[in-house]
């Protein structure tokens, strides 16, 4: 393999910028030619491709965001696009490509392998979402970002007698409102994989208040329903004026975690390895602190995993 592709594609995530450093690196401490393809398959398509150096990737890996940039490419799900995107890789001379996103972007990735591009995927999402990995890149910062948020919204709430919704991002997964609002001790965690009724909420709440806690927050998944009806419910149900913040893209920025920083690390250089052996077709992980590899069929076809144990201590510690 003389020349590696790497691309970051769907959300951004903190600690792709790191996963990027460790690819291009790694590549040329292997004399491989490492190329960085922008925005994601819309790079792919319109040969928005330049060869990367050492010093390209300087200073980066405490950034968040992607200095590939990215994108969410439609024209890439078509025939014709998938068509263009491996002519532009001919014309490149790429052998390989190393495609950092999460499960959109890891399903583009496999149609490259199908069509004879070898291809490594590195997970990097906020939402951890991606049911075969522990972890995925980004997560832990989305979640220091809204743990952050949670203790000062918990001032406000308790200097006003209020509850406060914290409703932060994962599509369907509740991953980040499960272990932020364990984190943020937030009284209730609404996610999309458990039932809670607005009634337990409620009740979660009027106890506390009679025990004399004078904030209440609710941490609140987006896949899990509408804060702000949540809001009008809680109030007409308990009389406690509640407020509504939606964190919105604040939980994709900011600098990433040491861990996120050290989990993009060996996984980009992991996947540069796997390829130059010829290993190809592969998504990469954290299980056990360890980084595992598996066909990425099989990581597409994995099982989300929500921690209810973790859920139900939460509960038990927040009353
Ligand atoms: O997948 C990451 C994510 O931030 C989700 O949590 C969220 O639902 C979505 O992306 C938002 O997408 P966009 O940035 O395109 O609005």
């Amino acid at each position: 393999m003389k020349t590696i592709g790497v691309l970051t594609s769907g959300g951004d995530s903190p600690g792709m910028n790191a996963a990027i450093r460790a690819v291009v690196r790694t590549s040329i401490y292997n004399n491989v030619r490492i190329m960085g393809i922008k925005q994601g398959y819309n790079g792919l398509i319109n040969g928005n491709i330049e060869e990367m150096n050492l010093s390209s990737v300087a200073d980066i890996i405490h950034r968040g965001g992607t200095i590939l940039r990215t994108a969410r490419c439609d024209e890439f799900t078509t025939e014709k696009g998938l068509q263009k995107a491996l002519n532009v890789i001919r014309i490149f001379n790429i052998d390989g490509i190393i495609v950092l996103g999460g499960d959109g972007s890891f399903k583009g990735a496999r149609k490259l392998n199908e069509a004879g591009v070898p291809i490594i995927g590195v997970p990097c999402t906020i939402d951890n979402d991606m049911g075969y990995t522990d972890y995925t890149i980004g997560f832990f910062t989305a979640v220091e970002t809204v743990v952050d948020a949670i203790s000062k919204i918990r001032d406000t709430s308790s200097s006003h007698g209020r509850a406060n919704i914290v409703e932060v991002m994962g599509r369907s997964c509740g991953d980040i409102a499960l272990y932020a609002g364990l984190a943020g001790g937030a009284e209730s965690i609404i996610v999309p994989e458990e039932n809670m009724e607005v009634d337990e909420v409620c009740k979660r709440l009027i106890q506390s208040r009679n025990r004399g806690k004078l904030h209440s927050i609710i941490a609140l998944a987006e896949g899990a329903g509408n804060a702000y009806e949540y809001a009008k419910e809680i109030e007409e149900k308990t009389g406690t004026e509640t407020r509504v913040t939606i964190l919105g893209h604040i939980q994709r920025g900011g600098t990433p975690t040491a861990f996120d920083r050290i989990i993009a690390s060996k996984m980009g250089h992991k996947a540069v390895e796997l390829l130059l052996k010829g290993d190809a077709g592969k998504a990469l992980g954290i299980k056990e602190n360890q980084v595992i590899d598996l066909d990425i069929d099989e990581a597409l076809s994995s099982k989300g995993f929500f921690d209810k144990e973790m859920y139900d201590i939460a509960k038990i510690l927040s009353i």
